[in-house]
């Protein structure tokens, strides 16, 4: 017999782009997403269901096998970091840059200087390797003002125009990492459900592009 099987969506920005890899898979949600409220939706799949939450909420669901594949920007997963979630697919969607940026102009300190982010472990580990003090402060988005309010030095965020950026007169500095959205799965749901994951991760795969 078929097994459940639950998929963690994040909402905003990955899930238009998700929708037509997942279509490609032959999965399509019952209702239009974008019109509903619901945090759950059932799918033209009577086992498949699909759960459309927050970006930083999907990786928790998919460690804790509450879903069993899950659809999450890299820099998510790089700071989540946990063991149970498997990456499996590079979905080539939302891709951008995680850098760090400081006001235009300005000089950065060689001794301790704080860094505003909402990526706090990320960016404590990207100043370790660096060998370079940090305080680090966390906010949970518009990380652009704390500079410009004498909050912070620097900031450790996504880039991606650069027009944030411009906008609030500061200026992209050090690259930590290209960013793009993964697939993922739940490392025991890949043992257990193998049969029924391989097939939806490999038409996922095929319908790819760069
Ligand atoms: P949450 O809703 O939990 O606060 P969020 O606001 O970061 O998360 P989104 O803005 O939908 O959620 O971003 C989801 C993912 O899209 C990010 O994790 C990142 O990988 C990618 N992303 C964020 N900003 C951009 C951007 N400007 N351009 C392209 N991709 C982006
Ligand atoms: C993201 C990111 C930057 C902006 C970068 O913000 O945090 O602020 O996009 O994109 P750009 O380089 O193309 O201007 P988002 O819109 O997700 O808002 P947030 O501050 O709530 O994260």
């Amino acid at each position: 017999m078929e097994q459940p099987i639950v998929i963690a969506l994040s909402k905003g920005r990955i899930l238009k782009e998700t929708l037509p890899l997942l279509a490609a898979a032959g999965i399509e949600p019952a209702e239009d997403i974008s019109k509903s409220r619901k945090l759950i939706f059932e799918t033209n799949m009577p086992n498949v269901r699909l759960l459309v939450i927050r970006a930083t909420d999907v990786p928790t669901y998919v460690e804790y096998g509450a879903a069993d594949l899950g659809v999450s920007g890299k820099d998510v997963l790089m700071e989540h970091d946990a063991q149970e979630v498997q990456e499996v697919l590079d979905l080539k969607i939302a891709k951008c840059r995680l850098m760090t940026a400081a006001l235009k102009g300005s000089e950065i300190s060689s001794g301790r200087i704080r860094v505003a982010t909402k990526f706090v472990d990320l960016a404590k580990q990207y100043y370790a390797e660096q060998g370079r003090q940090v305080e680090i402060i966390k906010l949970y988005g518009g990380m652009e003002l704390a500079p410009i309010m004498g909050l912070a030095d620097c900031i450790v965020d996504i880039v991606d125009t650069g027009n944030t950026l411009i906008a609030n007169g500061l200026e992209p500095r050090e690259h930590i990492a290209d960013i793009s959205s993964r697939l993922v799965a739940n490392r025991s749901s890949m043992k257990t459900k193998f049969k029924q994951l391989q097939p939806i991760i490999n038409q996922m795969a095929e319908a790819v592009t760069d």
